[in-house]
């Protein structure tokens, strides 16, 4: 082989044996840290109370977005399906699939992210449900336990590249929402269902902060495909010039005072469906921000 050509081919292997040696590395950071066990962790509470079902439905079906990614009978559905981010479908969460699950086994992958396998969940924004009081936790579990049987098997989750990049280099923590969530956290206390800061405050850390922010000050979604828009800042920053009328218009019609549609993922099929209660609460917290 001509010298030229030999030490070329030689210069040429060094950045693809890096290459594939940072693959490599990238695979195996991440196969490590989806394989971690979280056993250890479990839900320590009063089994005494029963979940009030309408409470339930309206957590699952309109305040907290899980038909968003289970799909609309709860037998999950897709949420990514492309070669970059990969394959994610939210689990079937009826009883054709929970029904061998303890209650205690729900609560812990609703509120810390943690399979029944004890691994940590991918995507499931238990970040956002931690901040569920026992009550509500209660409420979603029996609601989901008495909808309707639906067998679907939406295949394991598949990190596509982008997604494993983001994950490796921080910039998507929460598609392992386990390992950025306190475990120790106790639960919070419930304030009662009224148009208070209070329950403004708790529909807000269990709603909005995991596309908002934990200071609902907007920015890029983690965890998010790169075509979503930053979800906006929810703080008077922003929303001082608003009024009421402005934000709850914009919560069930999708549109703001300066004429903008928003767009998804802001969850507009969900927030147009919450009651006068749950708006105001949500406005008068907004306004302490
Ligand atoms: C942003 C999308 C998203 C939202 C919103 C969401 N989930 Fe999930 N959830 C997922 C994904 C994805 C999985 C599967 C994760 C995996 O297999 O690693 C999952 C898994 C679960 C599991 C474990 C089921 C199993 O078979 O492993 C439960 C229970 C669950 N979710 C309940 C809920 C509840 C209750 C809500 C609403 C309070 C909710 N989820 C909202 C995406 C979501
Ligand atoms: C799944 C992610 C997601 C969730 C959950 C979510 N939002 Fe949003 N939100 C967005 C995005 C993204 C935008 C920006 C949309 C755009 O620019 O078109 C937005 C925009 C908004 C706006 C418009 C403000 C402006 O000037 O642009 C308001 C108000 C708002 N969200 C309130 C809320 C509240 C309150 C909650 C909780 C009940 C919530 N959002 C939950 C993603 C989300």
């Amino acid at each position: 082989m001509h010298k030229f050509v030999k030490w070329g081919l030689v210069g040429l292997s060094i950045p693809i044996g890096s290459l594939l040696l940072g693959a490599t590395w990238l695979n195996l950071n991440i196969s490590q840290r989806l394989a971690k066990d979280y056993n250890t962790t479990t839900v320590h509470w009063n089994h005494s109370e029963t979940g009030d079902l309408q409470i339930g439905e309206r957590i699952v079906r309109v305040r907290n977005g899980c038909i968003d990614c289970h799909g609309n009978n709860l037998a999950g559905a897709k949420i990514m399906d492309n070669p970059a981010m990969g394959k994610m479908y939210g689990s079937n969460l009826t009883p054709a699939s929970l029904k061998d699950w303890s209650d205690t086994e729900i609560a812990r992958a609703i509120r810390h992210g943690i399979g029944r396998d004890g691994k940590p969940l991918v995507l499931m924004p238990s970040h956002d449900y931690i901040n569920f009081s026992e009550s509500d936790l209660k409420a979603v579990i029996a609601y989901l336990r008495s909808i309707p049987a639906v067998t679907q098997d939406n295949g394991p989750i598949a990190l596509g590249p982008v997604a494993k990049v983001l994950l490796v280099t921080g910039k998507a923590a929460t598609l392992v929402p386990a390992e950025i969530i306190n475990h120790q956290q106790p639960f919070l206390n419930k304030p009662a269902e009224a148009p208070t800061i209070a329950f403004g405050k708790y529909l807000a850390q269990t709603a909005c902060i995991g596309c908002h922010g934990p200071e609902l000050k907007g920015g890029p979604i983690p965890g998010g495909p790169p075509d979503w828009p930053e979800a906006s800042n929810l703080t008077q920053q922003n929303l001082g010039p608003w009024n009421k009328e402005a934000f709850v218009t914009a919560m069930r019609k999708g549109t703001t005072p300066d004429g903008r549609t928003l767009r998804a993922p802001m969850p507009i099929p969900l927030t147009a469906k919450m009651d006068d209660t749950e708006l105001n609460a949500l406005w008068l917290y907004l306004k302490t921000l």
